[in-house]
């Protein structure tokens, strides 16, 4: 049997709101969709197009990758090759796609970090796994403490100018090297498109170190990634912890985070939300949503469901003073909060 041609809803950008990205001419959805997890080899392929395809439908032209989303590494990428020759070719230009290079890729020196010869390599595997001619934004996934930042900012201007990115990034930049790099991108007319990091309430680092005021004043975006704190900030472990969670997988999510005090926490937090009308993962979306120097939230998913209901973040993203003094003292400066 022939599988059904994949369409696109008509209705897909109705019901999403879409913000400038600093002093771009890029406008971001809210929600972004991406694939570090759920989206490689170890799940089914109907799964991954399902979950891109029900994202897209609702606006969610975004997509985050990076050469070593999986698992395992380089196959959230192929799989999002398949999903461009199979549903998405059509769609091209209404969607906006990253990749990352800087942690290990390949065995040896040039599979690692910020080299130039790491970056332009990585970045032409990327974009054959793909099957794409350019990527929309190409990121520095990291600061490398050795490579000159200078030789790392000149790779990123270069693959500009190759036409192999329309835009460029760096992501989890500590605040003095985000300063070189703002200036050397700018001065070489390859301004920084968007600055990313973790930030969500129980991490609060980006806007401590003043990384989002930064941005903004260089005319960048900010968006942020493990927005639900890869899934603490969620309804996921308030009883436990599911056999199919990140969790239960112990590799990026420890089970000893969820320490009693934390479970506390986030039942408390759970309160708030119920008190809202809102699902824990929604309260917890929409509390960063409310901050305009936010461009985008970077969701994960495992499953249509928890888009779904990560979209209704949307349409309630006020809060009362109360609501935020509470949830302050819930998480700002605990142990369990993460630094
Ligand atoms: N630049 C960087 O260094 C960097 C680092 C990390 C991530 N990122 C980017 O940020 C993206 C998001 O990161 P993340 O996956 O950690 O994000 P996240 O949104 O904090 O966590 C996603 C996980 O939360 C759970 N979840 C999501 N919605 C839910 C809901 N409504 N109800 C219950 N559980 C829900 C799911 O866990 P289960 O899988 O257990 O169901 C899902 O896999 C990544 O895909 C990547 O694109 C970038």
């Amino acid at each position: 049997m022939i599988a059904p041609v994949y369409s696109a809803s008509p209705g897909r950008y109705e019901s999403m709101d879409y913000r400038r990205c600093g002093r771009s001419g890029i406008q971001l959805p809210l929600l972004s969709l991406g694939l570090w997890h759920n989206f490689g080899s170890r799940k089914p392929f109907e799964d991954v197009k399902s979950m891109a395809c029900y994202a897209f439908d609702h606006g969610i032209c975004h997509f985050d990758l990076a050469n070593n989303y999986g698992p395992e590494y380089g196959t959230a990428e192929e799989n999002f090759g398949r999903l461009m020759e199979t549903v998405f070719k059509p769609y091209r230009d209404e969607l906006f796609i990253s990749s990352k290079a800087g942690y290990d890729m390949w065995p040896g020196p040039y599979g690692n970090w910020g080299s130039r010869k790491y970056l332009m390599a990585s970045l032409d595997q990327s974009l054959k796994r793909m099957k794409l001619d350019y990527v929309d934004i190409f990121y520095s996934h990291r600061h490398d403490p050795v490579t000159p930042i200078e030789e790392t900012m000149q790779a990123l201007v270069d693959i500009v100018r190759q036409g192999k990115a329309l835009y460029v990034g760096i992501s989890r930049y500590p605040k003095e090297k985000a300063e070189i790099a703002y200036k050397y991108l700018y001065d070489h007319d390859v301004p920084c498109l968007l600055y990313q990091d973790r930030y969500n309430i129980m991490d609060r680092n980006p806007q401590d170190q003043g990384l989002i005021d930064l941005a903004k004043e260089e005319g960048a975006g900010f968006i942020s990634f493990s927005p639900l704190q890869q899934g603490l900030l969620t309804g996921r472990y308030l009883d436990g912890v599911p056999s199919d969670s990140r969790m239960a997988r112990n590799t990026s999510l420890k089970p000893d985070t969820l320490t009693p005090d934390l479970l506390d926490a986030l039942r408390k937090l759970n309160g708030i939300a119920q008190r809202r009308g809102q699902s824990l993962a929604q309260l917890s979306l929409s509390w960063l949503l409310t901050d305009p120097r936010v461009t985008s939230v970077i969701i994960g998913a495992s499953s249509v469901a928890q888009i779904e209901d990560n979209l209704k973040s949307l349409t309630n993203m006020s809060f009362s003073e109360e609501e935020l003094a509470v949830i302050d003292d819930l998480f700002v400066g605990k142990p369990y909060s993460v630094r």
